[in-house]
């Protein structure tokens, strides 16, 4: 190549557009026009009227250059490369599975499934609502208890949990928790994390009447199976709850345990089609009994009725989602792991209760042969009674055996000098099995029938519904998926303006690495050096979002931003106590709080103190100033959102932490918004203590109907030594059961941030403001934007006045969540957090064109709503009270007003590519009445 045409080439790569332009909506051109509609001069001149003076960023960020897709791509990979996947027999709640590649191809790696909101408006969220009610289903099946959540966090917390209803289940009058058999080191270190703010004490040895449960695993930690009956009749007779974790792949050879007494099963069902991800994520689950069916934490979705009578599926029961009970929630989980537990449910479809059986048993027949051929040689097991994982004694050679293991590329478990651990699972191959008996020096024999589960076998049929049975060909598995995604309306079709979730695009560069074989396929205890890969990722990812926020530390532990609001205020307590201060216990909290805020307070044992905010949305600091003084000897906190919830940045901030920071407390900052500031404005210059980022909001994790989440926590320095620590460790502060949580999704923060750069990050930041802004501009006049900032900016979301509508139409704000279905869009979010009003975010991602489309159509259901206070329609039958409007209703039309202009309001040509919902307005109330959270089973069916 000669130096002309080199020079060519790169002008011809430098044309291609940086990934932050593809990333941010708006071109240079929109910008303008977006700007003349507001009325300012430029982008800068907006954010320095939008963020007050004293937080203002100078400099800019230091962070690497940004890099392109491809060159990102390739960096990362490199890096991962040096990740080692070893054939990993370590189990301890971690195996081996394959993803069939039809869910593979289709759900998880399909926008259409993974960047799905929460499904909180059910008309449009069907497709998940019927996968996540086919979880339930499952997972009460497989535990025996009638009812089932939509998934939690992972096994360890789903433990805490448990434990968390049998405490409010006794109405916080029993204090201790008896563990019956030995859990999991990491559920043991996260119990007794969440179990001291508490004051519940963590034993062994006989319940008695101070015991709210016992909890035992089922098998145990080592695999070994015990009489289950001891320890459920002990504790029905002190009347505590029993609580069993166990395996799902072995539930489907065993009888389950709600049959024999558990009131609570929990467990993980990563070993469902999910893989190992160093970690996570993963879907925990929960079976209670009815009795406990409203204390159970996280979502539940349930069968109701649409406005036309038909079937559809809803979120079950506020109380479902336990925060919004705030300080009298038992759990503070809101994002969990739906699309996770979607995975789940769909091998569970696609191996049929037979497929399942057969995995199971090629697992414990393999575990069996093994148990047979070391017994054989002279080797010792633990127990005889297993499923499909064996803890052999081997009279202290365990060093010698894990490194043969090592040196022929398979992990084992290290328990102690003598004994060692190995599970067998899905992947275990007859090449494997001979390579192990090799590493052990033992004569493989075939006398591996002998049953060595315990006498508690399943005789009954289980997954009888005819959605368990009646898809066998990858066509109508295909199919299937296809037809659920197609019943909902996710980013890959039209903007979601969720205030307060940042529903921005999640790139398919972020994406990629999520599905490579050495993030999936590495155990989050294989030794260290195999994973060299991820902890480089993650040093990095760390480092980055302490220049970010200007914190000291960061720990990427905690699995959503509730777990990160309940480490950060861990943190605090643990920096009280070490100053001597343990009795400060008061949090104070803003009455606008997300309900998170809380529930992590009083799940940390906190006092909470409300402050109240005046009409302007804004802290009020006068009662702050009084609340603080008088709880001055015992204030421990103080959390706040910034900007805040009502999407403004107020000019006070600073003063709001030196008054907190005056009376001894720390300053708690909820980072859910934290989209409206990176390169503009650092949590910790502002004051705060510590922070949580939500990187499935503003790190573009995408919210997969529901979760996965991840919720760091950054700190000041004086806070790092109360970090989460190792899970292994039983006084670690440990909040999730592996150490960097969720890790194998953080390839997309790590993406997105090195393919924007500091420059593409604050460009992403000032379009989210001006995109606001641009709402807030073009709507303004026909409805009222409740809240602005001192210069008269929202931040990066504005909040829309629709009470007055009430009244002059007898439209509520709901009727305008669900007319905008109508239009294709996804509802903003509703009533929070004011009743009645709707809270606009459009992100940066949105182009102009879809910002337009967006405000069209608010302005269009303004005109609608004239007509019904022109009396033009009835208030009783009118578009919008009716909506959303259905296919099978547009051709049997029987309202007062036009089919089309219900179906296709923007015009005819909105037909060609039109969102219909499936269902028409769901019924809440008949859903909660009639509460029906599984499949019914093929008899009850035929009956
Ligand atoms: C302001 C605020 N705080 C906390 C949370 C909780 O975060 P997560 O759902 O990840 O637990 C949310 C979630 O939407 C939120 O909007």
């Amino acid at each position: 190549m000669t130096a002309h045409s080199h020079k060519k080439a790169r002008e011809s790569t430098d044309q291609v557009l940086p990934f932050a332009a593809r990333h941010n909506g708006p071109t240079p051109a929109d910008v303008r026009t977006m700007l003349t509609t507001i009325g300012v001069p430029s982008v800068e001149t907006l954010i320095n009227q939008t963020v007050p003076e004293q937080i203002r960023l100078s400099g800019e960020l230091d962070l690497p250059s940004p890099s392109d897709e491809h060159d990102a791509l390739e960096e990362l990979r490199s890096i991962i490369e040096q990740n080692v996947e070893a054939r990993s027999f370590i189990g301890q709640g971690y195996y081996g599975c394959r993803v069939p590649a039809v869910i593979q191809r289709n759900m998880f790696e399909n926008p259409a499934w993974y960047t799905a909101y929460t499904p909180y408006q059910p008309e449009i969220s069907q497709g998940r609502l019927e996968m996540l009610f086919n979880f339930q289903t499952l997972v009460s099946e497989l535990t025996g208890l009638p009812v089932a959540n939509a998934s939690l966090l992972d096994e360890a917390t789903a433990v805490a949990e448990a434990a968390g209803i049998a405490y409010r289940h006794h109405r916080m009058k029993r204090h201790t928790v008896k563990i019956a058999s030995p859990l999991h080191s990491q559920s043991a270190a996260v119990l007794a994390t969440r179990m001291e703010p508490l004051g519940i004490k963590i034993a062994e040895g006989e319940p008695d009447e101070d015991t709210a449960a016992v909890v035992f695993s089922w098998p145990d930690t080592f695999g070994c199976f015990e009489d289950p009956r001891e320890h459920v009749d002990a504790a029905k007779k002190a009347g505590a709850l029993v609580i069993v974790v166990t395996d799902p792949l072995a539930l489907t050879l065993l009888e389950p345990p709600g049959h024999w007494g558990a009131d609570i099963v929990v467990g993980s069902a990563q070993r469902f089609g999910v893989p190992m991800g160093f970690g996570g994520p993963h879907a925990a689950y929960m079976g209670v009994s009815q009795p406990l069916t409203r204390l159970m934490p996280g979502r539940l979705v349930g069968e109701s009725v649409d406005a036309r009578g038909n079937p559809a599926y809803r979120l079950a029961l506020q109380t479902r989602e336990q925060h919004i009970r705030r300080d009298k929630a038992t759990s503070n989980i809101c994002t969990a792991q739906a699309l996770l537990a979607n995975m789940s449910a769909a091998y569970a479809i696609w191996h049929g209760p037979d497929g399942l059986r057969a995995i199971a048993q090629r697992a414990a027949r393999y575990a069996s042969r093994f148990a047979e051929s070391l017994v054989a040689a002279g080797f010792e097991l633990v127990s005889d009674r297993f499923f499909d994982t064996l803890t052999v004694r081997t009279e202290g050679k365990a060093e010698d055996i894990h490194k043969r293991a090592h040196d022929a590329g398979y992990l084992l478990r290290t328990i102690d000098r003598d004994r060692i651990g190995l599970s067998f699972d899905e992947t275990t191959s007859e090449a494997d099995f001979q390579a192990l008996c090799e590493v052990f020096g033992i004569e493989a024999t075939d006398a591996g029938d002998r049953g060595h589960l315990p006498p508690q076998t399943r005789h009954e049929a289980f997954l009888t519904q005819p959605i368990f049975n009646a898809i066998r060909s990858e066509t109508e598995m295909m199919r299937y998926l296809r037809k659920l995604a197609d019943m909902d309306l996710a980013l890959d079709r039209a903007m979601i303006p969720l205030g307060s979730c940042t529903m921005k695009l999640n790139a398919a560069a972020e994406l990629a690495p999520v599905s490579w074989r050495k993030i999936g396929n590495i155990h989050p205890l294989a030794p260290k050096p195999h994973s060299t890969g991820y902890r480089k990722m993650i040093a990095d990812l760390e480092s980055w979002l302490c220049e970010i926020t200007g914190f000291a530390a960061v720990s990427l532990q905690p699995n959503a931003g509730s777990q990160g609001e309940f480490a950060g205020l861990a943190a605090i307590r643990h920096y009280h106590a070490s100053k001597g201060d343990e009795h400060r216990d008061v949090c104070l909290i803003p009455s606008s709080a997300h309900g998170t805020n809380p529930a992590s307070a009083s799940m940390s044992g906190m006092r909470i103190v409300m402050v109240a905010c005046t009409e302007a949305g804004d802290v009020d600091i006068h009662d702050l100033k009084a609340k603080a003084k008088e709880h001055e000897d015992k204030l421990a906190a103080l959390m706040i959102t910034y900007p805040s919830t009502h999407g403004v940045f107020e000019t006070q901030i600073k003063d709001i932490c030196e008054v907190v920071h005056d009376h001894g407390g720390q300053v708690y900052f909820d980072g859910a918004n934290l989209n409206a500031m990176i390169g503009l404005a650092k949590p910790f210059d502002i004051g705060a203590d510590v922070c949580h980022m939500n990187l499935h909001k503003t790190f573009c994790i995408p919210h997969g109907g529901g979760g996965p989440g991840i919720g760091p926590i950054g700190v000041a320095a004086h806070l790092k030594p109360f970090l989460p620590g190792d899970p292994l460790d039983t006084d670690s502060n440990a909040v999730a059961a592996a150490m960097f949580g969720s890790a194998s999704i953080l390839p997309i923060s790590w993406m997105y941030i090195r393919m924007m750069g500091a420059a593409g990050l604050k460009s992403a930041s000032q379009i989210a403001v001006l995109s606001a802004n641009y709402l807030a501009a073009r709507l303004e006049g026909r409805f009222d934007i409740l809240y602005r900032g001192h210069k008269d900016r929202v931040a990066h979301e504005c909040i829309v006045d629709t009470r007055p509508f009430k009244e002059s139409a007898g439209v509520s704000v709901e009727d305008i969540a669900k007319r905008l279905i109508d239009y294709g869009f996804h509802a903003p979010t509703m009533s929070w957090p004011v009743a009645g009003t709707l809270m606009i975010e459009p992100t940066e991602s949105e182009p102009l064109a879809e910002l337009d489309r967006f405000c069209d159509a608010m302005l269009s259901i303004r005109e609608e709503i004239a007509h019904i206070e022109t009396g033009e329609w009835t208030r009783e039958d009118n578009p919008l009270v009716n909506a959303p409007h259905t296919a099978v209703e547009a051709v049997s039309w029987e309202h007062g007003y036009d089919a089309m202009t219900a179906v296709a309001p923007t015009g005819p040509a909105q037909l060609s590519s039109k969102y219909w919902p499936p269902v028409a307005r769901v019924d809440n109330v008949f859903g909660d009445r009639n509460l029906v959270c599984t499949c019914p089973p093929i008899e009850q069916l035929a009956s």
